[in-house]
């Protein structure tokens, strides 16, 4: 499991295993053999000259460059993974950016990408030898800069903990493992887990339905963090711990990442730690829809009929398009009970999702221009890229069943295609025509080998997205007053 390294700032550059200078392009040779001039780094903070004086400098085993490009957040980010990770094996590494004109954007992520780039996991007795401990940025201005760091190690914290849930296998990870997990990771918050009879007895008809073919049933965990504010946010996740497709069963090569099935709820709950740690002063609601989606003498049937939390009744002519119906009990509860002001969904939900956009975009769904815009925006500034794509009406005829409200794959005769569509248009109708939006994460929430701040398996991905959201909609509106000075 994630255990990262302790990362500090400081004004000047400690003894370390590893020391890397920053250097950005068009650097020229005479200033990088200045800074390359190890013993001098490291003494010209230290030694004063006075008679006597004797300062020992720890010669470093390795001297790198690391280039930061144009010094954006998402330059700084790629840069920290890189160094981070050809530091791993040596014990410290001290990294000197007191070249760089660095502001807290830029700092937070290089601090997350030195925290990202270095996480592992494995189940190995034997652990990394040397493992890297301790990271020390050094700048020019600690002081100003403190704040950022603490941010990005509260949200690398978190997301390492949402890696960890997905890259554990679901030998191990029911979905009462991971209620277990959330209940632990969420100590100090009010979290609520409903069992399967208590699913069955309150109508949770989809997560039912969906938990009923395994023998490890499923879960709901409710959580919830308040910290004042008017607007209370509903965060809903996809949790199937494993998607073999049910009876619809997945070709066995398909089933080899579906341990990763459960990043949406991973995401949420991580992410409220991350809001409860940071104290954000908004009021958020997890709902993470728990269960395991196995073929059975006892799983549902394609064709079977159900009833969804709320009454709306669903034909389920593919158990493979099982995210949805878990799904729709979270939002429908959302709507009905948690009288949510805005609801934002997070699923690993459709294949189409990494066709259309690839590995490194999550898509975006929602009516709400204005919701859209926030979610954009924060996607910049975390990194974690987003796409809006249409709920095209015209497609909803694809939804439509004879002997249910809705049923759960677009109608193959209609030919109308856009598989991540039609699944997004049926969440919708459980939103309660609520602020709302969907992101598909099916692309991004996996990573098939190290790149830049991504490592191979569970990415994490959504955490940062979602704080950087939900930091920007709980900051305090700018007074009046103020305003219309600025805009005068
Ligand atoms: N969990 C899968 C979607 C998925 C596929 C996520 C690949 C990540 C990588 C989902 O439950 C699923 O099986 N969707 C089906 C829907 C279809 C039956 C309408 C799909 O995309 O094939
Ligand atoms: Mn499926
Ligand atoms: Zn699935």
């Amino acid at each position: 499991m994630a255990d990262l390294p302790s990362l500090r700032l400081a004004g000047s550059v400690p003894g370390a295993d590893v020391l890397a200078v920053a250097t950005r392009p068009g650097d020229g040779g005479a200033e990088l053999l200045a800074d390359l001039d190890v013993h001098g780094v490291l003494e010209r903070d230290k030694a004063k000259g006075e008679a006597g004086e004797v300062v020992t400098v720890p010669t470093p085993e390795l001297v790198f460059l690391v280039g930061t490009g144009d010094g954006t957040a998402t330059a700084l980010r790629k840069a920290g993974a890189a160094i981070a990770r050809r530091s791993k094996g040596s014990a410290s590494l001290a990294l000197d950016l007191r070249r760089l004109p660095l502001d807290a954007a830029g700092l937070q992520g290089l601090a997350e990408g030195l925290l990202l780039g270095v996480y592992g996991f494995t189940l190995k007795d034997t652990a990394e030898p040397r493992p890297l401990r301790t990271i020390t940025v050094v700048v020019s201005d600690v002081d100003a800069l403190k704040p950022a760091l603490a941010q990005a190690q509260a949200v690398i914290a978190a997301t390492a903990v949402a890696r960890d849930l997905v890259n554990t296998p679901a030998l191990d990870k029911t979905p009462a493992w991971l209620a277990a997990r959330a209940t632990a990771l969420l100590k100090g918050l009010t979290v609520r887990v409903r069992d399967e009879q208590q699913l069955r007895a309150e109508g949770w008809g989809g997560v039912t339905a969906v938990g009923q073919g395994s023998a490890r049933p499923p879960r709901v965990i409710e959580a919830s963090w308040d910290g004042g504010g008017s607007t209370h946010v509903v965060l809903v996740g996809k949790g199937i711990t494993f998607d073999t497709g049910g009876l619809s069963i997945k070709p066995s090569d398909s089933m080899l990442t579906m341990k990763m099935d459960m990043g949406g709820a991973a995401a949420v709950l991580a992410t409220l730690r991350a809001v409860a740690d940071l104290k954000l002063p908004i009021k958020v609601t997890v709902v993470a829809c728990a269960a395991e989606n196995m073929p059975s003498g006892t799983a549902q049937r394609p064709s079977d009929v159900i009833r969804q939390y709320g009454g709306t009744t669903v034909e389920v002519l593919n158990t493979d398009a099982e995210g949805r119906l878990v799904l729709a009990d979270g939002l429908a509860y959302a709507d009905q009970v948690l009288d949510a002001d805005v609801i934002v969904d997070v699923a690993t939900l459709t294949g189409a999702m990494p066709v259309a956009l690839g590995k490194k975009i999550a898509g975006l769904f929602t009516d709400d221009d204005a919701l859209s815009a926030q979610l954009l925006a924060a996607a910049d500034r975390s990194g974690e890229r987003l796409w809006r794509l249409p709920l095209v009406d015209d497609y909803l005829p694809a939804l439509d069943s004879a002997t249910a409200d809705l049923r759960n794959i677009g109608n193959p005769k209609l030919k109308l295609g856009g598989g991540s569509i039609t699944a997004a248009l049926f969440l919708r109708a459980f939103t309660g025509g609520r602020s709302w939006a969907h992101l598909d994460i099916a692309g991004p929430a996996w990573s098939g080998g190290d790149d830049d701040e991504l490592t191979k398996g569970g990415t994490g991905y959504g955490v940062r997205l979602l704080v950087a959201w939900l930091q920007e909609l709980a900051a305090p509106p700018v007074p009046a007053a103020r305003r219309s000075r600025k805009s005068a």
